[in-house]
């Protein structure tokens, strides 16, 4: 089974995400995280052929080998990964990596365009929403900083991520739409896992009807 999470940054994917694929023991793929260390790459000069990104069963994330999961949360790298997705050669690069770590498993996958574009045959497919004040508030309490300026980024990052040309944040036809506002990530996570038991339910129905 492939579970696909898309939507705006901090609206909860990779909470959600991490302990979805823990409960049901799915690989859980933050590409989100992809992308930052793809914008680590380019910082430190790295040319995009010679970028190899893991992403270990623990959750870590290997840069060329190197470990980089502690580096990846910071306002530059935000701003840098947003700016470097709307790159067609880095994001059929991503893309590839991503599908080759879903191949015959299943998997937890989150981002922008993985319902949509990376795995568009995902047996369920999550769309997670949370208003701009209620994503700033959870970002400022991860990482500090100004209110203010810590909403303008994400609003600016909402705007590069929804309206670039290739593979824009928009969900899929056929995703969940979650509003997370004022939810706890325990409660969203039970939401899901029902919603994951629904959908087994039915492929099973559909598979021995
Ligand atoms: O989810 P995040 O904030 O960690 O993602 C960082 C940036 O990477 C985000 O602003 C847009 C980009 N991204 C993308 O374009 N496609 C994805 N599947 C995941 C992230």
């Amino acid at each position: 089974m492939k579970i696909a999470i898309d939507g705006p940054a901090a609206s909860g994917k990779t909470t959600l995400g991490k302990r979805l694929a823990q409960a049901l023991g799915f690989l859980f793929v933050p590409t989100g995280a992809m992308y930052r260390a793809a914008a680590l790459a380019h910082r430190r000069g790295l040319p995009l052929e010679a970028v190899d990104i893991r992403v270990t069963e623990e959750g870590r994330i290997l840069l060329n080998g190197e470990d980089v999961t502690a580096d990846l949360a910071s306002p530059e790298l935000d701003e840098l990964s947003s700016q470097l997705a709307v790159d067609g050669a880095v994001r059929a690069r991503l893309v590839e990596l991503q599908r080759r770590l879903a191949q015959g498993r299943d998997v937890v996958m989150e981002g922008r365009d993985i319902g949509t574009v990376v795995l568009p045959d995902a047996e369920l497919k999550i769309f997670l929403w949370a208003t701009l004040e209620e994503r700033a508030r959870r970002r400022q309490r991860e990482q500090g900083g100004d209110f203010a300026e810590v909403l303008a980024a994400l609003r600016r990052r909402d705007e590069r991520d929804s309206t670039r040309a290739l593979a824009p944040l928009r969900p899929a036809p056929d995703a969940v739409f979650l509003d997370t506002t004022g939810k706890s990530p325990d409660e969203v996570l039970c939401l899901v896992l029902k919603l994951v038991e629904e959908r087994r339910a039915h492929l099973a129905e559909r598979a021995h009807p």
